[in-house]
């Protein structure tokens, strides 16, 4: 066999006049009679490839039975393409290969999409054939990303004196909100181990064991229905440091994300990265994971429009509720009323608000003015007070959705995302960072009548909160902090709590009775009360990461072999009926709702 001495990919104008031998699949193939040419691909890239019958007749008669995707390796001499036939497009595009001879590997049938970025083909079937996607240049280059982020993350820890532990897969529910995957046991019959959500508790008792430093790059489990940005199945860059505060944790995890960009991208992400209190982040921008690349503040206009004669803001103050909004700059220019009152209501709404109301701001005799129909409901005075809190000029829109805190800021938070898109505020290429700090401890979930955690039922208070813990639990700050990127958190950790008697007290206040905190952590409750010492983490979501360095908005594009909407592999097409054997030897029986061939009637 031919045995390779290049990548195709790799051969420049430095190379002209090597002997060389390049192996790949023939991306492309055309015969103009006296000379064959063949693109041929490799991981690295294409390389022209040129068939001469005047040199090598033999050879360059079975060049012109090649198909494309076949697999050759070939040998010839690297030369110069001839005048006017570069191809500047292409890093090999100076050359090409002489060839004397080749072999011929593999044929293949003819896939059914081209290896091309361009081809327009449907997700399904790129899923279907992901052998073939997978030859796009655009998916190598993500995995190669993905690879070189990997390296770094290994090489960062290692030099910061972190030990790169394993941890199971097999074991028992560890409590992330999410639903557990479960795994029957054959040999405990009728008993189940759960996938990990996460290593949380087992990286807690790594640090009570004295690793003091582990991280573990590491796939989590969460039966959760997938979305863009989210997989039943992902990784998590898994980080636990014993002796640290929050600060500690940050400053140290956020150099590792600074070095990637920088590797990556070689971009520049200024340090240290800012720091935004959970309540400056919901008042400013209506959610914890704000989008910073452009300003465009909410404002609560609930004083000045609570004074209006207009009965739905009144109403909605009186109530307790808040009237709040944006002012988008140069939207009054872009978007027309229908714009606003069909497309933009449309989208607020299907965020939960209850109605869109809008100004336009135009000059009149130099100074901006308020348009709408609403203004006449609004004195001189509260249109001015309005036009101050927005700081709103000329050909700017004011838009405000009235109602529930909670319920106004999930509307206004994503509208604002989309009207910065829209006007260009928000450009991909640039990177806006921050770590949003102070979360609430607990949030109260109104169903159930109880508090949940935030975070996890780890994540320490505040300590000047301590007290609250039993008058005000509501109103307790944790320790925790979530890395957040253009409006998508890619990391999310927390100083944990170390202390047994408090870890109980917070079990208390989650509403899990003792029994129930015994029979679900009992073994990591019984680790905290061996000399555990102050410990805290992080973990950052590798394909989230990956998704932003690449610059796309499909987590699917950054796993090698991801599942679907509904969870399944579509080209192994898991997840699928098993032989009654099987099912036998682990005391299952499908029950209800089974189209499987093998399952009991
Ligand atoms: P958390 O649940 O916030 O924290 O997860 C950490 C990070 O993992 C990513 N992530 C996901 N990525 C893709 N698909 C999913 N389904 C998914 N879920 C989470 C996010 C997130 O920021 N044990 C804690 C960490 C700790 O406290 O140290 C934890 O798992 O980018």
């Amino acid at each position: 066999m031919l045995k390779r001495t290049e990548y195709c990919g790799r051969l420049r104008a430095s190379d002209v006049g090597k002997s060389v031998i390049v192996s790949g699949w023939v991306h492309s193939y055309r015969d103009h009679g006296n000379l064959v040419f063949v693109d041929l691909r490799d991981r690295e890239g294409l390389v022209q490839l040129v068939f001469d019958p005047e040199n090598h007749p033999d050879t360059h008669k079975s060049a012109r039975d090649l198909r494309c995707e076949w697999v050759i390796s070939a040998q010839g001499t690297v030369r110069r393409r001839s005048e006017g036939m570069t191809n500047p497009k292409l890093p090999t595009g100076e050359i090409e290969i002489a060839v004397e001879r080749f072999e011929l590997q593999n044929t293949a049938k003819t896939p059914p999409f081209e290896i091309d970025d361009a081809t327009n083909v449907g997700e399904e079937t790129r899923l279907q054939c992901r052998y073939i996607d997978l030859r796009r240049p655009s998916m190598q280059n993500r995995l190669r990303i993905r690879h070189r982020v990997t390296k770094i993350v290994r090489d960062f820890y290692d030099d910061n004196g972190f030990y790169e532990i394993e941890t199971p897969f097999l074991g028992k529910s560890t409590p992330e909100g999410a639903r557990d995957f479960l795994v029957p046991s054959r040999l405990c019959k009728g008993m189940f181990y759960a996938l990990p959500q996460s290593p949380q508790l087992f990286k807690q008792i790594l640090m009570v064991s004295g690793m003091d430093r582990y991280f573990q790059i590491v796939r989590c489990f969460r039966d959760e229905d997938p979305r863009a940005d989210r997989q039943a199945e992902f990784t998590q860059i898994d980080v636990e440091m014993s002796f640290v505060n929050s600060e500690d944790v940050m400053a140290l995890n956020e150099k590792l994300i600074c070095r990637i960009f920088k590797e990556i991208l070689g971009v520049e992400v200024p340090q240290p990265v800012r720091r935004m209190t959970y309540q400056e982040a919901i008042r400013d921008y209506g959610i914890d994971r704000p989008d910073l690349r452009f300003d465009m503040k909410l404002k609560d206009i609930s004083d000045i429009a609570g004074k209006s004669t207009f009965k739905v803001f009144t109403g909605v103050v009186e109530s307790g509720g808040i009237v709040k909004g944006l002012c988008a700059p140069g939207g009054g220019r872009k978007y027309s009323r229908s714009d606003i009152e069909k497309t933009l209501a449309d989208f607020v709404s299907d965020f939960g608000g209850k109605g869109l109301a809008w100004f336009k701001v135009e000059a009149e005799n130099g100074k901006p003015v308020l348009k709408s129909n609403l203004v006449k409901f609004f004195t001189h005075e509260q249109q001015e007070q309005m036009l101050q809190r927005f700081g709103a000029a000329d050909g700017d829109l004011i838009l405000l959705v009235a109602g529930p805190a909670g319920q106004v800021n999930k509307a206004l938070a994503p509208l604002r995302v989309r009207i910065g898109k829209e006007l260009g505020f928000a450009r991909p290429e640039q990177y806006a960072f921050v770590w949003v700090v102070d979360f609430p401890l607990f949030e109260w979930n109104p169903d159930e009548k109880r508090f949940d955690s935030m975070h996890h039922p780890f994540t320490s208070p505040i300590e000047e909160d301590m007290h609250k813990l039993e008058t005000d639990p509501g109103n307790i700050r944790s320790q925790a902090y979530d890395l957040v990127v253009n409006g998508s958190e890619i990391g999310g950790g927390s100083v944990r709590i170390h202390n047994p008697a408090r870890q109980a007290k917070v079990f208390d206040l989650l509403n899990i009775t003792r029994q129930q905190a015994e029979d679900r952590f009992g073994f990591f409750l019984r680790a905290l009360e061996y000399g555990a010492p102050p410990h805290g983490g992080i973990a950052f979501g590798l394909d989230r990461l990956i998704m932003i360095l690449t610059g796309t908005d499909n987590i699917r594009d950054v796993i090698a072999f991801p599942k679907t909407q509904r969870g399944q592999c579509l080209m192994t097409e898991a997840p699928s009926t098993v032989e009654l054997a099987q099912l036998n030897e682990l005391n299952l029986r499908v029950q209800a709702h089974s189209h499987g061939k093998h399952q009991p009637e």
